[in-house]
């Protein structure tokens, strides 16, 4: 399918857009459901502007400006607001999840875009930084897979994991990034197998350095200039997620790694 999201409406006067949260009236009923977290920035808005062209897109970020900024650009899209750093009992994760799910009866893919990247060494990484890596990268994607599995199991749909080459390999000034990835490798894997049998595929996608806010930041921690030209573009990335999304009804793309050429 080859439709185009039309023109941006963010000329319509606000009291005519939809609330972040809000399905837009008449929209999408037989398009296959995604839900993007990460989705107001980088890899999972490239993922969210995407797959809107063939699925109904519920677009998560933490912000419910940046949220509706998204939504109202995308022809059939809904929006879904949460800080993911709040995923303990009765957190504001857990609140919203509770009013997605009982919106969307069916959840064909789900994309784990959201992430943070905690530079620094062992010797100088925070207790703080330590917890929001595993928190925002692990434990927060366990939570909102489990709340939204049995919409996924429905549809017999697809999980994809943006993971990173932090988590095949660890390098130095990253461990609480490389471990958060690690780990995440780990619930992909154990996920994929456990839900086999249920029908819902799993698919964990590592890109190497990508043009995106975080890489800018991470450069500039470093000390170096920034070369959008030595990262892979955001389009890279999504080309593996659609990938996994097209992928023939026999098959299961388990893991991905994309690394700029050069
Ligand atoms: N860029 C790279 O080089 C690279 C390489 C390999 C893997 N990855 C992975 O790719 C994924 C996307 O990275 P990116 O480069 O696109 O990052 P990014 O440009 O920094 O965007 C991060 C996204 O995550 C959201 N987010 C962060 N903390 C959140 C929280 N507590 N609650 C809800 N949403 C939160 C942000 O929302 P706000 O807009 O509200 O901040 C934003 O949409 C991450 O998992 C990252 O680890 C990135």
């Amino acid at each position: 399918m080859t439709r185009q999201p039309p023109p941006t409406d963010l000329g319509d006067p606000p009291e005519n857009r939809p609330l972040p949260g809000a399905r837009r009236p008449g929209a999408g009923a037989d398009r296959p459901v995604a839900v993007v977290t990460g989705g107001t920035r980088g890899i999972g808005l490239g993922v969210v502007r995407h797959l809107a062209s063939t699925h109904h897109v519920v677009v998560g970020g933490r912000q419910a400006s940046s949220v509706a900024a998204v939504v109202d650009e995308l022809a059939d899209a809904e929006g879904f607001v949460a800080d993911l750093s709040d995923c303990g009992s009765g957190g504001s994760l857990e609140t919203a999840l509770a009013a997605l799910v009982a919106r969307l009866p069916r959840v064909d893919v789900l994309v784990h875009s959201a992430g943070v990247l905690r530079p620094g060494t062992v010797a100088d990484l925070s207790t703080a930084d330590w917890l929001d890596s595993l928190t925002v990268n692990v434990v927060a994607v366990a939570a909102v897979t489990r709340v939204l599995l049995p919409s996924l199991r429905a549809a017999e749909g697809l999980v994809v994991l943006v993971n990173s080459g932090s988590g095949l390999r660890a390098t130095p000034a990253s461990g609480a990034y490389c471990a958060s990835k690690f780990a995440l490798r780990a619930l992909a894997d154990s996920l994929r197998e456990e839900e086999r049998a249920q029908g819902v595929r799993v698919t964990s996608v590592h890109p190497g350095r990508v043009d995106t806010d975080m890489q800018r930041e991470l450069v500039a921690w470093e000390g170096d200039d920034y070369d959008p030209s030595r990262h892979l573009r955001v389009e890279s990335v999504v080309r593996a997620v659609r990938l996994a999304v097209d992928a023939s009804a026999d098959a299961s793309i388990d893991t991905v790694s994309v690394r700029p050429r050069r």
